[in-house]
């Protein structure tokens, strides 16, 4: 691990609002690449808790209760269990996926927010706020409908126009309206409580600029918020889904979704406590300067995880770590245009999985993350890299070994030793332990497209090294060499096999079994993968891991995003 200084190490991804399914930008965003870590951590023998959970309060989940006739608890429950199983199917290697509607949650906000507060760290304010007499509740901006007050354009939402891309505060709009009944809205005064985060400036610019390694993207947009001056921000809303504000005459008062969400991850890590056995346990993971905390998300949460949470975490009379690293990805187009969940153009997790496998989605994913610009996922080239990388470079390989090795040695690893190396198996074998010690590199620093890029390397190196030293081509002349060009092989295989599996863990989990090893991959299989195969250990029989994607399938699939653009 990239410091001696820390001993175990707390990975989080934004939490999903539990208001629909997960699709590819989410994952490109915040899930592959914290799944990725998590996993080479593991392997790594790493001591590692990977936590996560649904977003389930917040104004749109009671639009799509009202838009359903349920319950708003009833909407969350029912997409936190899809979420889960997509996770699952995915491959999410999760220790924790949680909801914040679960009394812990509550509990632990409430408590979190009761420490604040005593401590007089939030200033309270009134403010002039649209009432529907009708509904007999304050309305937020989302539930706002009215005339656009730049353009004059009519049903324009209550904080920006969609027509002339306008953003002004709902008192502005003309003819306010609640979008639920059509009911004229009156202004009335509320009383909210802010943080204050202009008081928090000078330590978040120190605790900021302590991290110079952090990405570009990230540094910038707090660069820049600091110059504007950090502004406070309301913490509670007047709402009835949500958890409530524990103060005496609040009723109707719950937090802003933003104050209770990111402490989600302490609720995910103390549920996982409970769940060992060890209530305390959680303390270790936030408490401990010894835990190293990593925040994985898209841009668009770089405010909340580089400054707002931060800023709550130093406001704590408790001592809670910082995060080490918020490594944020940009955005994932798809087919050159912008995702759009409300026009369905998009690609969802659950319907992928019912027609393609995750590893073959991981890879390409993994191969044009978002990292340091929006990239753009297209099936076409989705095809390519499933037939031309994944299936032919590594899984035919992998293949094309054990069957050989299977039909003419016995299925044991053949004979193979330092004497009989030549200058061409020496310098493949040198290649690629040199490309395994780059894609380390790499992989500390969060770099997993370049990561990637070494292990496609590697592959290629592999195959050219087993078409150039040609075992098929010697095997009735010289068994003995031929049998040496697979041990070699193993050799590079199995260190294909340590590169590849953080990307690729389903595959990869059955390569480690027919390669007979006998740690668990995932509790420390690196150091077992970097000893040599040795001969004569049996092998299990190989399967094709990686077969072509059918034409008729992509054609579909673009066919289906065509026909969403043309509605
Ligand atoms: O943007 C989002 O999807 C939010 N639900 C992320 C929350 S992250 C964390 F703070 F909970
Ligand atoms: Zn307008």
């Amino acid at each position: 691990m990239s410091s001696a200084k820390f001993k175990r190490t707390l990975i989080t991804s934004a939490l999903p609002y539990a208001n629909g399914e997960i699709h590819l930008g989410h994952l490109a965003g915040a899930y592959l690449p914290a799944d990725i870590y998590a996993r080479y951590l593991r392997l790594r023998g790493e001591e590692v808790l990977y936590i996560c959970g649904s977003d389930e309060y917040g104004v749109p989940i009671t639009l799509t209760a009202d838009r359903l006739g349920i319950t708003p608890k009833e909407v969350v429950d029912r997409n936190y269990a899809s979420i889960k199983k997509s996770f699952a199917d995915f491959g999410m290697s999760f220790d924790n996926f949680s909801q914040t509607s679960r009394d812990i949650h509550a509990q632990t906000s409430q408590a979190f927010f009761a420490d604040l507060h005593a401590q007089g760290l939030f200033t309270q304010r009134t403010k002039d706020q649209f009432y529907s007499a009708a509904q007999d509740r304050f309305l937020a901006d989302r539930y706002i409908e009215g005339t656009c007050p730049r353009c004059k354009t009519e049903g324009a939402r209550g904080d920006e126009c969609e027509s002339c891309g306008a953003t002004y505060d709902a008192t502005e709009l003309i003819n306010p309206k609640s979008v639920l009944d059509n009911s004229p809205l009156e202004l009335r005064p509320t009383t909210h409580w802010f943080l204050p985060l202009g008081d928090w400036q000078e330590k978040l610019e120190a605790f900021i600029g302590k991290h110079p390694e952090w990405k570009p993207n990230v540094q910038q947009y707090c660069k820049s918020w600091f110059d504007d001056g950090l502004k406070e921000r309301a913490v509670t809303r007047d709402l009835s889904w949500g958890v409530p504000v524990p103060l005496p005459d609040h009723e109707g008062k719950v937090f802003y979704v933003w104050f209770d969400a990111p402490i989600g991850y302490i609720s995910a890590t103390k549920e996982w406590a409970l769940a060992q056995g060890d209530e305390k346990a959680w303390r270790t993971w936030w408490q401990d300067e010894e835990t190293r905390m990593v925040h994985f998300i898209g841009k668009d949460n770089i405010f909340f995880h580089a400054l707002f949470f931060p800023a709550m975490l130093m406001a704590h009379s408790e001592n809670y770590i910082l995060p080490e690293n918020v490594p944020a990805n940009e955005f994932l187009n798809l087919e050159g245009q912008k995702l759009s969940t409300s026009r369905g153009f998009a690609v969802w997790l659950p319907e992928y999985l019912e027609k393609f496998s995750a590893d073959s989605l991981r890879y390409t994913l993994a191969r044009n993350l978002p990292e340091t610009r929006d990239t753009n996922f297209t099936w076409e080239g989705h095809q390519a890299k499933n037939d031309g990388e994944l299936g032919n470079k590594f899984g035919n390989l992998i293949n094309r070994v054990f069957t050989f090795t299977n039909k003419h040695f016995d299925g044991k690893v053949p004979e193979w030793s330092e004497e009989m190396m030549t200058d061409l198996d020496r310098s493949a074998l040198e290649k690629v332990a040199s490309d395994l010690e780059k894609w380390t590199e790499h992989m500390e620093k969060f770099e997993f497209k370049a990561a990637m890029e070494i292990c496609v390397h590697a592959g290629q190196e592999g195959n050219r090294y087993f078409d150039e030293a040609a075992p098929f081509k010697v095997r009735k002349d010289d068994p003995v060499r031929c049998g040496h060009i697979l041990g070699v092989t193993f050799q590079i295989l199995r260190q294909l096999c340590l590169m590849l599996a953080p990307v690729i863990p389903f595959g990869m989990e059955k390569l480690w079994g027919w390669m007979g090893m006998k740690t668990d991959l995932w509790v420390g299989g690196w150091t077992e993968g970097m000893q040599p195969i040795e001969p004569g250990r049996p092998l299990g029989k190989s399967e094709i891991l990686y077969p072509r994607l059918e034409q008729s399938d992509i054609e579909e699939e673009i066919e289906r995003l065509n026909k969403m653009l043309e509605e």
